[in-house]
């Protein structure tokens, strides 16, 4: 060995030792519910960054927005003795598979990078189980956004996106009169609870939503502000088109695309959708976010379960701190719609939705106003969401009464708790 590659040699090693990683290769079979457009092309950044460091990486993708498929699929998968060396997961799901000793930590990755002086105090709390580091975050969503086609807006002379539900329904009624779908939507639970919930911080605000969806407080899930959340979801039930039911949210992203309704309301990942078919924030399709001056939180993150083999142990560790390298988590986001869960990645090359959403997140952590989303599993666990999430498709889906949806939903709960 000459002096020079001597040199070359030992920076290289000091390089690694010092970011936690042994050696940049290992193998990482990943489930994901990344199957859309948009959502195709960022787990694709993913690969190609962990394939490019020499790694080997299985892709195991379960299509259904939300994730409820995959999920499902992870505990047959877990029962069955094989789990996946990578899972995306969030919220208190994290815990409950960290809690039944299914989870490998990341701790000495998240050390030697210091992960907790770069990410916010919540997301770091969320992706620790006693202490140590069990998931890696990729992103921050924001589920509680408007997403309109500005042509259709103008035919029916409608000059700004909405404020408030009031000027919503204002604008839909207009709609509606001229033969336009209002609101493009997609009759699944999670896409119903996901409108749902976007109501209860418009109508309720930040400290009633967390009463109910979080603390699960009867008496706020039993209150007249509850039947008036209620009463909105009702009417947004009449500005959808005949055909809803069970359309894949994607689809219903494309009926604004292509002007075939005005609004979907849905979280960032719709961003992407955009952006994958060439579209323009602000030119093509418009941002905004839905009453209540809140922030509703949704965080991807990956988690590593329990395998074994040096090939595969290898593979967690480089995965974990490729996704947390600042230049990962640019490419990766610009891609999937929400911004980076870092909080020193430059937003240069960012839009401006991407823009509003992070002040709005700076300002609504200021104002306490930043709330979990229940649907994306940010809040509650796996069973009470699943009640939330019945409750409100059959509200959705028949003529209940606010009153009655509203009692029904908290004896629900209870019963679940
Ligand atoms: C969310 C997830 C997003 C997006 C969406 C639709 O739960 O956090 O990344 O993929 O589902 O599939």
């Amino acid at each position: 060995m000459n002096t020079l590659t001597r040199i070359l040699v030992t920076t290289v090693a000091i390089g690694l030792a010092a970011s936690g990683v042994a050696r940049a290769d290992g193998t990482v079979e990943v489930l994901h519910w990344w199957t859309s457009g948009g959502e195709a092309k960022a787990v694709g950044e993913l690969k190609n960054a962990f394939e490019n460091q020499g790694g080997k990486w299985i892709d195991s993708p379960i299509a259904g927005g939300g994730g409820d498929a995959a999920m499902t699929a992870l505990r047959a998968r877990v029962v069955a003795g094989n789990p996946p060396t990578a899972v995306q997961l969030k919220g208190p799901g994290i815990q409950e598979w960290a809690a039944e000793g299914a989870l490998n930590d990341v701790d000495a990755v998240a050390q030697a990078e210091s992960w907790d002086g770069v990410l916010p105090p919540v997301l770091a709390g969320i992706m620790k189980y006693e202490g140590k580091y069990v998931a890696a975050p990729v992103n921050i969503h924001r589920v509680d956004w408007f997403w309109a086609n500005p042509e259709v807006l103008a035919k029916a002379g409608i000059t700004e996106m909405p404020k408030t539900w009031d000027e919503f329904n204002a604008a839909a009624d207009k709609l509606m009169a001229m033969g336009i779908t209002p609101l493009a939507h997609g009759g699944q639970p999670w896409q119903d609870a996901t409108v749902f919930e976007d109501v209860v911080l418009g109508v309720g605000g930040a400290d009633f939503y967390r009463k109910a969806l979080v603390e699960l407080d009867q008496d706020a899930l039993t209150s007249d502000t509850m039947v008036k959340a209620f009463d909105q979801l009702r009417k947004m039930r009449g500005y959808v088109d005949a055909n809803f039911s069970g359309r894949d949210w994607n689809l219903a992203t494309a009926m604004v695309m292509k002007g075939e309704a005005a609004f979907q309301i849905m979280g960032d990942w719709a961003k992407g959708e955009f952006l994958a078919a060439g579209k323009v924030p602000g030119k093509d399709f418009l941002c905004a976010p839905t009453p209540g001056n809140g922030f509703v939180l949704n965080s991807d993150s990956f988690t590593f379960f329990k395998v074994s083999g040096e090939d595969n142990l290898k593979g967690q560790q480089v995965l974990a701190s490729l996704i947390m390298s600042p230049g990962f988590q640019e490419t990766f986001n610009l891609a999937k719609g929400s911004i980076p869960a870092r909080t020193d990645v430059a937003l240069d090359k960012f839009d401006s939705c991407a823009i509003r959403s992070h002040e709005d997140l700076v300002a609504a952590v200021a104002s306490n106003s930043l709330v979990p989303s229940m649907a994306h599993e940010m809040a509650i666990s796996r069973s009470v969401r699943g009640e939330f999430l019945d409750l409100v498709t059959n509200f959705f889906n028949s003529d209940m009464s606010s009153a009655d949806a509203a009692k029904m939903l908290a004896d629900a709960v209870k019963r679940a708790q």
